[in-house]
């Protein structure tokens, strides 16, 4: 949606944030890709151009994708993993551990599939999405250990490195014999882990805070969660330096970066 100026690092709403957070005996992070943007991970929206023109998230991200061409989409797979090892947390990361090192009934759900939350030091309650490290059968569903290996120094993320991953095929499972290893990602068009959304969907009704990051809120059901906190009563602050689908809902909105506004507000 449309660009709005940057809240200066001393507004009034600010303050009142800080109050919140202060306040809070149960606040809940919830997380999504603008999150990850400041370490260089493209969120979806913002990375239309160059590779992922080629590489579009929408068809890729599927089970008949997946079906279609398992190459092809095990490759972009262990290339966003190998992209996300090689970068770093960023001081939004840093900030959210912090806050739950102070608080420990703070939880972390998020729609990310990177581990940039739990490298930062934070305990995370729920991956609602996934993740690019967990790997499981597209039979049978048994775990599979998988190490997507480290791109040479500088070339994680590249095309280059696209380059080298293509054609690798996704290896068989080794439990049931018949299926192929496929990412532990949940994509478009299938269900939440049932654990996963449970857990998280009990923590915001049970929240007195919800602090919204770096979401579209357009890609259900993730997007109903802050809504389960606003119906429990709960402040719900966005941060975000567009405006979302959100936005006209929330209790609280700052307008910028989660690694500028994030340390401001908590340290
Ligand atoms: N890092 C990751 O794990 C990653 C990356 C890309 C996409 N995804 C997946 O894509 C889906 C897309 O949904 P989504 O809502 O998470 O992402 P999205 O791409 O739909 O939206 C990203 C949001 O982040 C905002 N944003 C951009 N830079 C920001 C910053 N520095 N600080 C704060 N906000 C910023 C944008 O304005 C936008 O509203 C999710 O399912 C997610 O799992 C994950
Ligand atoms: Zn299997």
């Amino acid at each position: 949606m449309s660009d709005e100026t940057s809240a200066p690092l001393d507004s009034p709403d600010l303050d009142a944030v800080r109050r919140l957070i202060r306040a809070a005996e149960r606040p809940v992070v919830l997380t999504g890709a603008g999150m990850s943007a400041e370490s260089g991970v493209p969120t979806f929206r913002d990375a239309q151009t160059g590779l992922w023109e080629r590489f579009s998230p929408e068809a890729l991200a599927t089970e008949e994708a997946f079906l279609a061409d398992p190459a092809l989409v095990w490759s972009w797979y262990r290339w966003r993993a190998r992209m996300v090892r090689s970068v770093a947390p960023n001081a939004g990361h840093a900030a959210v551990a912090a806050w739950q090192e102070r608080v420990p009934a703070l939880e972390v759900v998020t729609q990310n599939v990177d581990d940039l939350h739990e490298r930062a030091g934070s305990r995370v309650l729920s991956h609602l999405h996934g993740s690019l490290f967990a790997f499981r059968c597209a039979e049978c569903g048994a775990p599979a250990d998988v190490d997507p290996g480290a791109a040479d120094d500088g070339a994680a993320g590249s095309e280059a490195d696209l380059e080298a991953m293509l054609g690798h095929q996704p290896p068989p499972c080794t439990v049931c014999g018949d299926g192929l290893v496929r990412p532990g990602i949940v994509w478009f068009g299938e269900m939440l882990p049932a654990d996963a959304w449970d857990r998280a969907y009990a923590a915001l009704e049970a929240c007195d805070l919800a602090v919204v990051i770096g979401t579209s809120g357009v890609v259900q059901p993730a997007a109903s969660l802050p809504f389960v906190a606003l119906g429990a009563g709960a402040a719900v602050v966005e941060i975000n330096p567009d405006l979302t689908e959100l936005s006209p809902a929330v209790t609280h909105r700052l307008a910028g970066p989660a690694g500028v506004i994030l340390p401001a507000l908590l340290s």
